[in-house]
């Protein structure tokens, strides 16, 4: 997960874009600021809260077929690749990754660089010999990787379940940039949490030890702290709901009372019973996520899951273009 830049509380300029953010959402119908904030120092380390809970189950699960399905990645994937990491995280699966691919180049893309920076430092430190090629961009859109593995086929990484943030329109716009960046002959493989039971779904999002609960409403703390903000957080609860006709996790701040109270200089008010949505966890069947992908530009190869079908992780090819059926 992304990491700041500067301590909590320390004093500093807001992100233009987070303050345009929280500005707009908070005076959309229905109210809606990016989940991307969530991950302020606080939040990154409620986060890492959360992956620990029993009832979140989805980065277990991940990292446990991860070290079933990369040996058999690098049988298919074969030798002499870059590894390409979509949003690196302080994630604890990639070095399985290496282990097993032996790649000759590791590209780390983060839009954060002091955060991109130290987990290289720390990955360097684990595997001496790898050629890191840290890529300071936002990897929404199509880059132009580094020239020192321009002639190298790549495999690019996407663990996590991050697609699952994504409403399917951004998904798709996401692989098919990512077909691009990655180019000719590219694998890519991906991390999806599947569809389950709603009971399983909602405790792993609404845990009893109110972990996921702070990790919600830390935004609001956050909004406090960085943009001025006057918004009594004790008047705000977490909810976590499963829709069903989109097959996703929301997360929402419910006001349980009316609201007034202002950000960066602007007012605002919201009745009891009225929410923010803060996150969409969409959850993807075997077929769904097949579409998926395929719909990006990326023809699925080999998938493989957990012995309760809790999570998978799928390789994929670029599609070649062509257009016959
Ligand atoms: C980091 C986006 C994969 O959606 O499961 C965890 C974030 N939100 N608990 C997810 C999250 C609430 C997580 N992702």
């Amino acid at each position: 997960m992304l990491k700041p830049e500067v301590e909590d509380g320390e004093q500093r300029l807001a992100d233009p874009q987070f303050r345009a953010d929280v500005l707009d959402g908070l005076a959309a119908k229905p109210r809606a600021i990016p989940a991307r904030w969530f991950y302020d120092l606080r939040g990154s380390e409620l986060f890492e809260e959360i992956t620990d809970l029993p009832e979140y189950y989805p980065t277990r699960t991940e990292r446990a077929i991860l070290e079933v399905a990369c040996p058999a990645v690098a049988e298919i994937a074969g030798r002499g690749r870059a590894v390409v990491e979509f949003g690196s995280g302080s994630s604890t699966k990639t070095p399985i990754l290496l282990r097993a691919v032996a790649p000759d180049a590791y590209v780390p893309i983060d839009i954060s660089g002091a955060f991109l920076r130290e987990s290289s430092r720390l990955l360097s430190d684990q595997f001496p010999e790898l050629l890191i090629l840290p890529f300071e961009a936002d990897f929404m859109r199509p880059m132009t990787l580094p020239r020192a593995i321009a002639a190298v086929p790549k495999l690019g990484f996407f663990p996590g379940s991050t697609i699952g943030n994504m409403i399917p329109l951004m998904a798709v716009d996401l692989l098919r940039a990512m077909r691009t960046s990655l180019g000719v002959g590219a694998m890519l493989l991906v991390g999806m949490d599947r569809i389950k039971d709603p009971a399983v779904l909602e405790r792993a999002y609404d845990d009893p030890a109110g972990v996921t609960a702070a990790f919600n409403l830390n935004l609001l703390e956050r909004i406090n702290r960085e943009l001025a903000g006057t918004i009594p957080v004790e008047a705000f609860r977490h909810r976590a709901i499963w829709n069903d006709d989109r097959a996703r996790i929301e997360m929402h701040l419910e006001a349980t009372r009316d609201v007034a109270f202002d950000v960066d200089g602007r007012d605002f008010a919201m009745a009891a019973g009225e929410t923010i949505h803060t996150e969409n966890s969409h959850k993807y069947g075997g077929r769904d996520a097949r579409i998926l992908l395929r719909s990006g530009g990326w023809t699925p190869i080999a998938e493989w899951t957990d012995p309760d079908g809790l999570f998978a992780v799928y390789l994929a090819e670029a599609q070649a273009v062509r257009a016959a059926p």
